[in-house]
């Protein structure tokens, strides 16, 4: 028999042993227990005791509001709080104890309230359903996420930025196609991924201000007939909005789809930053040297230092577009208002938090500790006539229209690789035979140091414009 077995065998033998009584908080119109194989399968306090501070929070601000509106005294309402607190620290000191039968950290807080309060304790459930309760949870959950991934996306965007004054001078391919296409400044690279991250950052912030709204109130589905005051609520919590429609609200999930999304668009630039650096560390390319202690060796190769810590990040994106998959297909076709198949939600998007937060926050150190192999990007840096389209360039300043000087310089390179040549090295008779406009200040701008300094638009690498980027970026960034 497998484990798996023996457990479901255990719990048949258990389940007959139900009573005619059912004491959940729910119970009252039940005539029979809850079947212990129900009772574990739907159970989320395994997961969604990672809430139990904003669960702690939501109360506490809940129940300052039923004061308010004196459906609380103010003693009972700090009998409440101090209470709240109490148990808080109960959970950090790891004392608190969880129980499949209480289902959730909702009942789990409230059952240990009533507990040591009794009736008092009673009364914080008032005017709240568990469904706006666990909305209202998971948005602030939602909301220290987005605050946190922020804080480790600008840490990752200084540790590029940190990079770009000792990497200034290094002149790099890049490539389209994985084919050499034109040269560029090092710090031209490390700034297209501070962008990249940067929309990140604003897409976050952007849904932040969705995910920044109160459900509180909205009760079950249709509100409440007691005189609560949810602008209270939604002050007391730091929420911008207080959502309008109660039968929305408990089915909306929405904020955390996107952050999902979010998080998956964060992980697909992490993965192809991480691509990039693995075949840019083989040592075909030996453009970059990782650390040691971010790589691991072979149990069968000696000679091996792999690029797991780049290779694990750029996996990790898998899972975290499978949990977006997968809270798409769980709000498909759902019918208004709460159903129980939102409880799928919550470890898909801890998940996608937790995959894309450790990625993050090993990407930071690992840029700061690599090293750029000099010696071998400067030897191989004017193969692959990278310096082709400078020359096409200098044409068009002389007068050459585009698709004529793309052909002229088509022929020149032609005539280069034939004679294995870098196209400064080909004589100046060369390029006159091609073209009679060209002077010897051509080779001013042949060679990738040269296609690099002769750049000038706004976005391009022009040094010029690296530099001022990078100055606006540390600006931005305090560094
Ligand atoms: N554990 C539930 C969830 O995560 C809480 C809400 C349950 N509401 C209910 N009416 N059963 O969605």
């Amino acid at each position: 028999m497998t484990q798996e077995q023996d457990k479901n065998e255990n719990t048949v033998g258990a389940a007959a042993q139900t009573s005619q009584k059912n004491a959940k908080a729910w119970g009252g119109v039940f005539t029979e227990a809850t079947d212990d194989r129900m009772e574990k399968f739907s159970e989320s306090i395994s997961f969604d005791k990672r809430m139990y501070a904003q669960d702690i929070a939501g109360s506490i601000a809940h129940a300052r509001m039923l004061c308010d509106v004196n459906l609380l005294s103010a003693e009972e309402f700090r009998a409440i709080e101090a209470e709240l607190n109490a148990i808080k620290e109960r959970i950090e000191q790891g004392v608190f104890q969880y129980s499949t039968a209480l289902e959730d950290i909702h009942m789990h807080i409230e059952k240990a309230l009533i507990d040591k309060l009794g009736d008092v304790g009673r009364k914080l459930h008032t005017a709240r359903s568990r469904n706006d309760q666990v909305s209202t949870d998971f948005r602030l959950w939602i909301r220290d996420a987005i605050d946190s991934l922020d804080r480790l996306l600008a840490q990752l965007q200084r540790a590029f930025v940190a990079r770009c004054d000792d990497d200034f001078d290094v002149v790099v391919p890049a490539y389209t196609h994985t084919q050499r296409a034109q040269p560029v400044l090092a710090p031209h690279i490390w700034l297209a991924y501070v962008e990249k991250f940067q929309r990140d950052r604003e897409r976050l912030q952007d849904c932040r201000k969705r995910v920044n709204t109160l459900s509180l109130g909205a009760a079950a589905c249709a509100g409440t007939s007691l005189p609560i005051d949810r602008a209270k609520t939604a002050q007391y919590l730091g929420f911008e909005a207080i959502a309008a429609n109660s039968v929305d609200v408990s089915s909306d999930r929405d904020f955390a789809l996107e952050f999902a999304f979010d998080a998956a668009q964060i992980a697909l630039h992490l993965s192809g930053w991480a691509e990039d650096w693995i075949w840019q560390s083989t040592v075909e390319f030996s453009f970059l040297k990782l650390p040691q202690s971010f790589c691991t060796g072979s149990s069968i190769m000696p000679q091996k230092i792999n690029p797991d810590t780049l290779e694990l990040i750029r996996g990790k994106s898998a899972r975290v577009i499978g949990n977006l998959t997968a809270l798409m297909t769980l709000v498909k076709g759902l019918p208004l208002a709460y159903n129980r198949d939102l409880q799928e939600d919550k470890e898909r998007v801890f998940d996608s938090y937790d995959s894309v937060a450790d990625s993050l926050a090993i990407a930071a150190p690992l840029v700061a500790a690599t090293k750029l192999d000099r010696d071998s990007i400067a030897k191989r840096i004017n193969q692959g006539y990278l310096d082709a389209t400078s020359l096409m360039e200098y044409l068009i300043r002389c007068g050459v229209p585009q698709r004529a000087a793309h052909g002229i310089v088509g022929e020149l390179v032609r005539v280069a690789v034939d004679s294995h040549r870098a196209l400064a090295e080909l004589p100046l008779a060369t390029f006159q035979d091609a073209c009679d406009l060209i002077e010897q200040n051509v080779y001013d701008y042949l060679g990738a140091d040269n296609a690099v300094k002769a750049m000038q638009s706004y976005g391009s690498t022009a040094p010029s414009q690296v530099r001022a980027q990078i100055e606006r970026w540390k600006e931005k960034l305090e560094l």
